[in-house]
């Protein structure tokens, strides 16, 4: 197959360009610059040039306790652009694959949100990801709608990187416990992404890292895996005080028969870790 990435800087759309291209498919990999998913002129000739099978949107506005203070900038990508990246592709006759996000759970349930759950954001990050969904599924039939959470990988800032340079500098680290999610390998994640493309089970579903964990619990495993001698200190979101409020409780399943299942989140870790000390090692 032909796949256009959009996005294709950002932490995820790299992994999904290295996943199509060790499962042999053809790859146009259009970083920001090369094609701002915002202008529809842009997108229409760029797909009509290229004529792709599928189209994997990377491309999102990603800064959730930004998008409270900037909305118009998080709607314009995360709400708008995404119907017209589906509609773009159904017109060059592709396919297109598009991420949203747990944060469009209000996090009221205990037990892992699955594709039939009703959306109830807290945040305008989770609003502007809600906003994106409705158009894309309607403008193109040939849609696959993937939620994803707490994703880590070698290719952006997140968590895992930054708690294991909080863990280089300080002997304890104080860590929000009243959340739970899914962390999810960018690795996994994006391998999952490119077998999904290649079928035909459209419509929504959830793809994450197996199991949930908080993010003390996370940080915690990060140390041991990393074997990183600094305390995780439990701390109540409150304490944190951020911006946008965050689901208590955002881990992602599938009741789809057909869902790719990712391993448990920390055997991800875990390969990420690996990774991260053969890199190391190469780049030393
Ligand atoms: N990270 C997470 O924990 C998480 C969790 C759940 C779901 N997701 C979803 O997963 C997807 C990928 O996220 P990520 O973590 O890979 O984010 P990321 O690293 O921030 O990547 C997003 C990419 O989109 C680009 N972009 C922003 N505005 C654009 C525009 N108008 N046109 C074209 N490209 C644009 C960004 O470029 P610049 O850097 O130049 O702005 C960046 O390269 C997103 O849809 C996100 O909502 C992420």
């Amino acid at each position: 197959m032909k796949l256009l990435v959009t996005g294709a800087g950002g932490m995820l759309g790299q992994e999904v360009v290295g996943a199509a291209r060790r499962n042999g498919h053809g790859v146009v990999a259009l970083v920001r610059a090369e094609l701002d998913v915002t202008r529809t002129d842009a997108l229409r000739r760029r797909f009509d040039t290229e004529r792709p099978d599928a189209v994997v949107n990377c491309a999102a506005y990603t800064n959730v306790d930004g998008a409270e203070e900037e909305r118009t900038a998080a709607f314009e990508v995360n709400g708008w652009a995404p119907g017209a990246v589906a509609a773009a592709a159904a017109e060059v006759g592709a396919s297109v694959l598009h991420i949203s996000s747990d944060y469009v759970f209000d996090g009221g349930k205990r037990e892992p949100y699955v594709e039939s759950d009703v959306p109830a954001p807290l945040s305008a990050y989770g609003e502007s990801k809600l906003a994106g969904e409705a158009p894309t599924i309607e403008a193109n039939p040939r849609h696959f709608m993937v939620r994803s959470a707490w994703l880590f990988g070698p290719g952006g800032p997140n968590f895992v990187e930054t708690i294991l340079r909080l863990g280089g500098e300080r002997d304890e680290v104080r860590v929000v416990d009243d959340q739970t999610g899914s962390p999810t390998f960018c690795v996994d994640l994006a391998e999952a992404l490119v077998a999904l493309i290649a079928t035909e089970d459209y419509g929504i579903h959830h793809v994450a890292g197996g199991g949930a964990g908080s993010w003390a619990q996370l940080a915690a495993e990060t140390f041991r895996g990393a074997e990183v001698d600094c305390r995780v200190t439990p701390i109540t979101t409150a304490e944190m005080n951020r911006p946008a409020p965050r689901p208590a409780y955002s881990a992602l399943d599938s009741e789809r028969p057909d869902t790719p299942h990712l391993r448990p989140w920390p055997q991800g870790l875990a390969a990420y870790l690996a990774s991260r000390t053969e890199r190391q090692g190469v780049a030393g």
